[in-house]
């Protein structure tokens, strides 16, 4: 997979030279490109931004130096030519996806992660300011695949940390990337046996620790009981820590034992088919 990164702080994005990214660069098995923005400007204090149409607060990045980078990086690779294959590859090559983070943008999820990482090619254009002129999105859009994502609900000063957030969630998904094959298929909003839910508390050695033990079910070598055990604490977890995706989940892709954990938590299904919770039920 290749990604290219645009960016006036080149150096914000070291963090791609180490561990799993890393790694997986090394191995060939990412072609990491960053780019200075600032070398598509053509004055002498290399200006990416200037002050807002309509007035108000915070500077917003000057469309020209933008379109340029994106041009030469992009170059005349995936553009739309016919209308029947939306943003395809007109020449065979590899289409890009342009991901523009912003906190305005739809939220980023495990499944856009795993959508972003069965794409060939990928350039972040992380923004600073108030952000990039409209214009740029606008053009873009019209040749290109153009997602505006969004890493949570607050404000950063800048989208090269939602860069790095995005490409590890993405990098880790892609063939060879993770040691062990499996090792995904337990996550957290992974598909799977835990589909939808958290992934609840994980022990290793020893055996005691400040005299704490490990749960006893999980050396007991009985894989069943510790199946059941794992999927009541993603419950118990998610119950705590996320309600909203008990509320949204569907009754009936639960068994049994799971309904009777939920009822324990407070959760009964309603008439509406969803999970609500009773009056005073227990917190975790
Ligand atoms: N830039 C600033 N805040 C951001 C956020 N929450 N997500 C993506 N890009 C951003």
């Amino acid at each position: 997979m290749r990604l290219d990164v645009i960016t006036i702080f080149p150096e914000y994005l070291e963090p791609l030279n180490v561990s799993l990214v890393g790694k997986a660069r090394e191995r060939g098995l990412l072609d990491v490109r960053v780019h200075d923005l600032r070398n598509w400007t053509h004055d002498r204090h290399h200006t990416v931004d200037d002050t807002p149409y309509g007035g108000g607060p915070g500077m917003v990045m000057k469309p020209e130096p933008w379109g340029e980078a994106l041009d030469a990086v992009i170059g005349g690779a995936g553009a739309d030519g016919d209308a029947d294959t939306p943003h395809g590859a007109v020449d065979g090559g590899p289409a890009p996806v342009i991901v523009v983070p912003t906190p305005s943008g739809v939220p980023f999820t495990q499944e856009a992660a795993a959508e972003l990482a069965a794409r060939p090619w990928l350039v972040f254009t992380p923004a600073r300011y108030e952000g990039i002129d409209r214009r740029v999105i606008e053009d873009y859009s019209d040749r290109h695949e153009v997602r505006e994502v969004s890493v949570g609900d607050y404000v950063l000063a800048g989208g090269e940390a939602p860069v790095l957030v995005m490409v590890e969630a993405i990098a880790r998904l892609l063939p060879g990337v993770l040691g062990n094959a499996e090792s995904h298929r337990d996550d957290s909003f992974a598909d799977g046996s835990m589909a939808g839910l958290l992934e609840g508390p994980v022990y290793t050695k020893p055996p005691a620790w400040r005299g704490r033990t490990v749960p006893d079910v999980l050396v007991s070598g009985h894989h069943g009981r510790i199946a059941r055990w794992r999927r009541d604490e993603a419950l118990r977890r998610t119950s705590a820590h996320r309600p909203d995706l008990i509320e949204h989940a569907v009754p009936q892709e639960m068994d049994r034992a799971d309904l009777l954990t939920l009822a324990e938590l407070g959760w009964v299904a309603g008439s509406d088919g969803r999970f609500g919770r009773t009056p005073g039920a227990v917190e975790e």
